[in-house]
C-alpha cells in the first residue's frame, strides 16, 4: 500500500463532502510531503489544485499574486478563470487599471480581490482545492504588521469559505495556526476548519517503509531486518516518522549474513552504530528544526521556559515526574504557577517532543534525546 494511503482518502472523502482542513503536526513528520500528495491524487481526479507556500511572503498582495501566478499555469483553465475575474475587478474598480487582473493588485483592496478571485473560481463549476503551506508563518507576519488586518483578511477567508463551497482549502504550516491564533485572539476564523493530525508511521507502516527503501536501493547501503533488529531501532528512535527512519537507514552499514532478499543483514551493533554516527557533530543540521521550532513558535519569554524543560527531561530517557521539574525549574529560573508550566508541557506535547508516559514527562523520540542531551544540554 502507498505511503500514507489512509490519511489521502480521508482527506479526499473529506473534501468531497464539502469541507476544507487544517493539518496539525509536529516537525518533519510529513505535511508537505502529504499536501503534495493529496495535490497530485486530486488533480488525476479533475480537480484543479493551487498550492501556494507563503512562507517568507509579507503581504496579502505577495499571496495574491502567487494565487494568480498559480493559476496562470493551468493554462486554457486559468485563461477562463482570468477572464471571469477581470470582469468582476472592472465592475468593482470601474476598469481603473490596464492589462490582466494581476495588475489590479494592491490597486483593488485584497478583500476584493480574493472574493473575486475565488468567487471566479467557483463560478468555473469544477472542485478547487488551494493548498496552503507554511500559513502560521504569514499569518504570524501579518500580525506583527498590522493585527487589525491579520484579523480581517483571516476572517474574511473564513467568510469565502462558506460561500463558495466549491473551492476548499487546506492549511498547514510548520508551526501550529492554531498556537498562532490563539496568540492574536483569532480562533474565530479557524472554527470552520476541520482538523486532521498526522500521526508518525506505526510499526508496520515504518517497517514496510524500510523494506520500500531498501528493495528500491534507496538507501546507502541497502539491508534487511530481522525482528529483533527492527524492533530494536524502533525503540530507539521512538518516533517513527519517515525523516528520521530514513535518516538512520542512510547510516546502517549491515554486517550480517546475505538474507534471501538478497541483502545482508543489518545486526543490533550496525543499528548502534548508525544511531552514534547521526549524532556526530556534522550532522546537527538534521536536527536543526527542533531547535529553531521554539524560537519560531513561541515568544521569548515562553522560549527560556521549554528550553529549560526539555534540559531536564533530556537527562534520561524515563524523563522527569511533574512534581520534581516544577522544583527544578524554581531553582534554575523562577517560581513558575503550576498552570504554566501545564501549558508548557501541553505545549511541548503537541509539537511533538514530550509525552506524559508512567507519570513522567519524557522525550518521544529517544533520538531527539540524545541529541539534546549531546548538544543542548548545559
Ligand atoms: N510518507 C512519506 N514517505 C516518504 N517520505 C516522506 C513521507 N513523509 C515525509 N517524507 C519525507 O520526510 C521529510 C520531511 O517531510 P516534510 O517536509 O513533508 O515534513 P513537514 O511535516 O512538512 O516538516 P516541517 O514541519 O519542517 O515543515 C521529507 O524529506 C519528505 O520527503
Ligand atoms: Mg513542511
Amino acid at each position: 500500500m502507498p505511503d500514507r494511503q489512509a490519511e489521502r482518502e480521508e482527506i479526499r472523502r473529506l473534501l468531497l463532502g464539502g469541507r476544507s482542513l487544517q493539518m496539525l503536526a509536529p516537525r518533519r513528520i510529513g505535511k508537505t510531503w502529504l499536501m503534495r500528495r493529496v495535490a497530485e491524487d486530486l488533480a488525476a481526479d479533475d480537480w484543479i489544485t493551487i498550492s501556494s507556500d507563503v512562507e517568507g511572503m509579507r503581504s496579502e498582495e505577495e499571496f495574491l499574486r502567487d494565487l494568480c501566478a498559480k493559476i496562470e499555469e493551468q493554462e486554457s483553465y486559468g485563461k477562463q478563470v482570468f477572464l471571469h475575474l477581470g470582469q468582476r475587478l472592472k465592475q468593482i474598480t470601474s476598469g481603473t487599471w490596464e492589462g490582466g487582473p494581476v495588475q489590479a493588485i494592491g490597486r483593488v483592496d485584497p478583500k476584493a480581490f480574493v472574493e473575486a478571485l475565488i468567487a471566479s473560481l467557483d463560478a468555473e463549476g469544477r472542485d478547487t482545492v488551494i493548498l496552503v503551506d507554511e500559513i502560521a508563518l504569514f499569518v504570524s507576519r501579518l500580525l506583527a504588521n498590522d493585527a487589525a488586518k491579520a484579523s480581517d483578511f483571516l476572517y474574511h477567508l473564513r467568510k469565502l469559505r462558506q460561500s463558495y463551497p466549491r473551492v476548499r482549502w487546506i492549511l498547514t504550516g510548520s508551526i501550529g495556526l492554531d498556537v498562532v491564533a490563539r496568540r492574536g485572539n483569532l480562533h474565530g476564523a479557524l472554527v470552520d476548519l476541520d482538523i486532521l493530525p498526522i500521526d508518525p508511521f506505526d510499526e508496520q507502516q515504518a517497517r514496510a517503509y524500510l523494506d520500500r527503501l531498501c528493495a528500491a536501493n534507496d538507501v546507502r547501503r541497502p539491508f534487511a531486518l530481522d525482528d529483533g533488529g527492527f524492533h530494536h531501532l524502533a525503540r530507539e528512535l521512538g518516533w517513527l516518522a519517515p525523516y528520521y527512519l530514513r535518516l538512520i537507514a542512510d547510516r546502517i552499514r549491515p554486517s550480517g549474513a546475505a538474507t534471501d532478499a538478497g541483502r545482508p543483514l543489518a545486526l543490533v551493533a550496525d543499528i548502534d552504530g548508525a544511531f552514534e554516527e547521526l549524532l556526530k557533530p556534522y550532522n546537527r543540521g538534521s536536527f536543526s528544526t527542533w531547535e529553531e521550532h521554539i524560537d519560531k513558535n513561541f515568544p521569548p519569554e515562553d522560549a527560556v521556559l521549554l528550553q529549560a524543560i526539555l534540559e531536564i527531561c533530556c537527562e534520561q530517557p524515563m524523563g522527569e515526574t511533574f512534581a520534581t521539574l516544577q522544583t527544578r525549574l524554581s531553582k534554575t529560573l523562577r517560581i513558575i504557577p503550576t498552570r504554566d508550566v501545564k501549558n508548557m508541557l501541553t505545549a511541548l506535547a503537541n509539537d511533538g517532543l514530550l509525552h506524559e508516559a508512567d507519570g513522567r514527562w519524557r522525550f518521544r523520540s529517544g533520538l531527539l534525546r540524545r541529541y539534546w542531551m549531546a548538544y543542548l544540554h548545559p
